[in-house]
């Protein structure tokens, strides 16, 4: 709880005050923000003072499968210091919890400023990292150069199979992916994000005599940054090389929106071997940095009367 003298308040976002908060997400998240609402699915707490947001949590629950997620933490940078992302955090964490989920999942980039205070502040709160990815980054100059490599020659696809924008996904298609999703854990990290991010121009999904068998997310973290980062193909189809044709599909859609500070990143477990071969093959002569990112977990048990020792301090 919040102490008495504070001039912070923390508060649940919904319509009529997400104004308040739209500067302290990245574009990206920016219409995932929009849909903020404390009895759905989207969920995000703010920290306000006199009439302004300066800390933001954002993220998910999800009543079925009882997983949630953060997505997004920020805090004003003159209004760090004071306790406000610790609240944030529990504070989200408690909400989850009470809203009967069993698992929180997170993450946070390497090599920035705030790595190590994100770092230190989830392992405070008992969260466990669980995997670490890297972020190939391709600059505008080398992904011109990637799409005139001999292997990203557009090929004729075989019979029966077809490469079409996501827009071409039904409602009744991600029904039925969401149910499967629930009974195996097949989608495991690379299911659509909530929300719905990803890019339009870019993201394909890839059918066979019109089922749906794979996909390519691309996501748009900044005007400036693509991001590739969720390569799918049903397991009795892979082995084909049809992976391969999602990805060449979408850096070709890609190149007409490339502008002069354009940037790609291409994300990867970093135990896929599969993909980290096609890297190696593919990819290494266009990489300009890797970034770690690191997911994370927390385990909830069974709700808790809410924590009553937040410490938020006067910025
Ligand atoms: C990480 C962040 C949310 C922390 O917010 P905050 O309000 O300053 O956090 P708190 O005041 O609650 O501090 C949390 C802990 O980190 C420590 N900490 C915070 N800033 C620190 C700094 N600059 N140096 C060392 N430790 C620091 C605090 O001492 C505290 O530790 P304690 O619990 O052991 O006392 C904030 O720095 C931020 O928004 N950074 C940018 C994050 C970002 O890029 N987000 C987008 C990706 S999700």
């Amino acid at each position: 709880m919040l102490a008495d003298t504070s001039e912070h308040k923390i508060e649940i976002v919904d319509r009529k005050i997400v104004g308040k908060y739209e500067h302290l997400v990245s574009p990206a998240n920016g219409s995932v923000l929009q849909q903020a609402n404390p009895q759905g699915a989207t969920l995000a707490f703010g920290c306000d003072r006199h009439d302004h947001g300066c800390g933001l949590i954002l993220g998910y629950v999800n009543p079925v499968s009882k997983k949630g997620g953060i997505t997004s933490i920020y805090v004003a940078r003159h209004a760090r210091r004071n306790g406000i992302g610790s609240t944030l955090l529990r504070r989200f964490t408690d909400e989850a919890q009470l809203r009967g989920c069993n698992s929180l999942h997170a993450f946070y980039l390497g090599a920035r400023p705030s790595t190590p205070i994100l770092k230190h502040l989830f392992e405070t709160q008992g969260w466990d990292e669980t995997r670490t990815r890297t972020i190939y980054s391709i600059s505008q100059a080398d992904g011109r150069r990637l799409v005139r490599a001999p292997w990203m020659r557009r090929p004729v696809l075989p019979a029966g199979f077809a490469i079409e924008p996501w827009s071409t996904v039904s409602e009744d298609e991600l029904a039925l992916l969401q149910t499967e999703h629930l009974r195996s854990p097949l989608y495991d990290g690379v299911w659509p994000v909530a929300g719905s991010s990803y890019d339009h121009d870019t993201t394909v999904v890839l059918r066979h005599h019109g089922q749906l068998i794979g996909w390519f997310i691309t996501v748009r973290v900044s005007p400036n940054l693509l991001r590739y980062e969720r390569l799918f193909v049903r397991p009795e189809y892979r082995k084909f090389g049809l992976g391969t044709l999602l990805i060449i599909e979408s850096v070709h859609r890609h190149q007409p929106y490339m502008r002069s500070s354009e940037f790609a990143g291409w994300m990867t477990n970093d135990d896929n071997a599969a993909m980290l071969a096609f890297i190696e093959r593919g990819l290494a002569s266009y990489i300009t940095r890797k970034v770690a990112h690191h997911d994370l977990v927390k385990h909830l048990g069974p709700p808790q009367l809410a924590d009553d020792e937040h410490r938020i301090q006067a910025c």
